[in-house]
This record gives C-alpha cells, sequence and structure tokens, in this order.
C-alpha cells in the first residue's frame, strides 16, 4: 500500500476562505484517473484542508481545544467545510472513473493532546483492498484531553503511513527548499541542518506548514516523497515508483 496526501496548498485556494482551485482539483483527477485505468490502485487518498480548514479553526480558536458553545459550532462548522471540500475531490474522482468514497476521519476515532490515540482504519484498509479508492482528510476530531483538536492530513499520513511501502505527499513547492534549491535527500544525518531553513507557510497553516509535515515524517520509519502537485505527472511517476524531481525523507 501506498500513502498518498495532496495539500490543500493545492486542491485550495489557500489565501482565500472556503474557496477551492478547481483546475487543481480537476487536473490530479484527471491524472489519477489516467493512473487508476492503468493498473496503479495500491494507494490510499489523504488531502489537506487548506482554505477549508485553517481560517475557520483561527476564526473559532480551536488550536488549544474545544469547550465553549461557540467552539463547538466552530468544530461543527469546520468539520462540514472539510466534508464539503472532500466532496468536491471525491465527485471530479468519479468523474474520471475513480470509484472514491469519502471516509471522514471525524467518524473514525479520537485525539488526546492533538494526536491520534484511537482510529479505526479498517474500514478505509477493507475499502482499498475490495477496489475503491478510500479518500480521507485533515479534519477536526473529538480530543479526550481538550474536547475536540485538529488532525492534520500530515498526521494522518503518519499515523497511516506506518503501514504502507511508501508515503507521497503533494504540495505547492517542488520540495524542501535551502538555498534556493531542492533538498533531494533528508536522513537523519543532514535533518537538523536542513530544519534551519525550514518554516512554516506563508499562508494560514494552524498545523506548522512545512516544518508540521517533516516533523510527522521523520517518525514514520518509511520512505516519503515532498513533490509539487502543481506538476501531476510528478505525483504519477512517485505513484509507479520512477523517478520526479522532489525531495526523499528517509
Ligand atoms: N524550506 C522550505 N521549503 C519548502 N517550503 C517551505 C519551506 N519553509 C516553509 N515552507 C512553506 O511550506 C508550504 C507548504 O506547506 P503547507 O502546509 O502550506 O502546504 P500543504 O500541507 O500542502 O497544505 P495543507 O496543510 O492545507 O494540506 C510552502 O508553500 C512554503 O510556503
Ligand atoms: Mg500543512
Amino acid at each position: 500500500m501506498q500513502v498518498l496526501k495532496l495539500g490543500g496548498s493545492v486542491l485550495t485556494k489557500k489565501n482565500g476562505y472556503m474557496e477551492l482551485d478547481r483546475k487543481n482539483i480537476d487536473s490530479l483527477a484527471e491524472m489519477l484517473g489516467g493512473a487508476w485505468k492503468s493498473g496503479v490502485r495500491d494507494f490510499i487518498l489523504i488531502h489537506g484542508a487548506g482554505s477549508f480548514g485553517h481560517p475557520l479553526v483561527l476564526k473559532y480558536g480551536l488550536e488549544k481545544g474545544v469547550r465553549t458553545e461557540a467552539q463547538k459550532g466552530g468544530m461543527a462548522l469546520t468539520h462540514a467545510a472539510c466534508t464539503r471540500l472532500s466532496q468536491s475531490v471525491v465527485d471530479a474522482l468519479l468523474k474520471n472513473g475513480v470509484p472514491a468514497v469519502a471516509v471522514p476521519p471525524a467518524s473514525l476515532g479520537k485525539l488526546s493532546n492533538g494526536r491520534i490515540s484511537e482510529l479505526d482504519s479498517g474500514i478505509a484498509l477493507s475499502l482499498l483492498s475490495s477496489g475503491f479508492l478510500p479518500v480521507l482528510h485533515g479534519d477536526m476530531m473529538l480530543d479526550e484531553k481538550r474536547g475536540g483538536s485538529v488532525c492534520s492530513g500530515d498526521q494522518l499520513v503518519s499515523y497511516f503511513g506506518k503501514g504502507a511501502e511508501r508515503v507521497i505527499l503533494g504540495t505547492d513547492v517542488d520540495g524542501i527548499i535551502a538555498d534556493g534549491k531542492v533538498v533531494p535527500l533528508i536522513t537523519k544525518a543532514n535533518v537538523s541542518e536542513v530544519l534551519a531553513h525550514v518554516k512554516g507557510a506563508e499562508t494560514a497553516d494552524v498545523t506548522g506548514g512545512m516544518r508540521g509535515k517533516l516533523e510527522e515524517l521523520l517518525g514514520i520509519g518509511k520512505p516519503a516523497y515532498i513533490a509539487n502537485a502543481l506538476h501531476p505527472e510528478r505525483i504519477e511517476k512517485l505513484l509507479r515508483g520512477e523517478k520526479a524531481v522532489c525531495t526523499l525523507v528517509e
């Protein structure tokens, strides 16, 4: 199994407010439709929330927990927005011949202090082995300690990635960039040096942007490829086990 994440930075206008990037969604769905047709069917899809998540989390102050009635309303609204984004992604995939099924993480489990403590991955994995493409996404989930918390798509990648052969993360940059160049390989030997160049996101990102992503990837123990999903052919090559411009985190 492979895990593919498509960033909210690509699927949405991340500087907007609940705004899809229809062109990017369509071109990625078309690429995945072609790959699916040619037999690449061994992956689950996780996507980020982009402007359907981050701005709402900030608006309702959900970063540190969900306790008040207003925050509960905000959590429910944020979850609803994320599922709407997910449905748009699923609809585009269906149009391209991929039997995609949305699996909203909020109904699969719980977090504890922002980290997954309980998650039923069985449904997603059964869908995959039955010939469907399960589609999960960054979501608001119940949290045993904080009432509710953000579960980033990146954290879901790290959770599902532990059982995968490789993970591929499509975002809006060519990889991790240091001194103006893509870093081809990050290992224990150079990670602290590279981290000095890695920041959050330039847009609203409540889950740490590129730094948060890299931190999630370091714990997986599986090869993780960060590539530019604005070039769908790079993502397709990586799904096929071929080389493409990217950063490999080992
Ligand atoms: N050294 C770096 N190399 C590359 N990108 C970096 C670096 N430091 C910070 N970034 C920022 O990280 C951003 C990508 O992370 P971001 O969380 O916005 O994307 P995403 O994960 O695709 O979106 P989402 O979180 O909505 O799924 C880039 O657009 C860039 O602004
Ligand atoms: Mg992010």
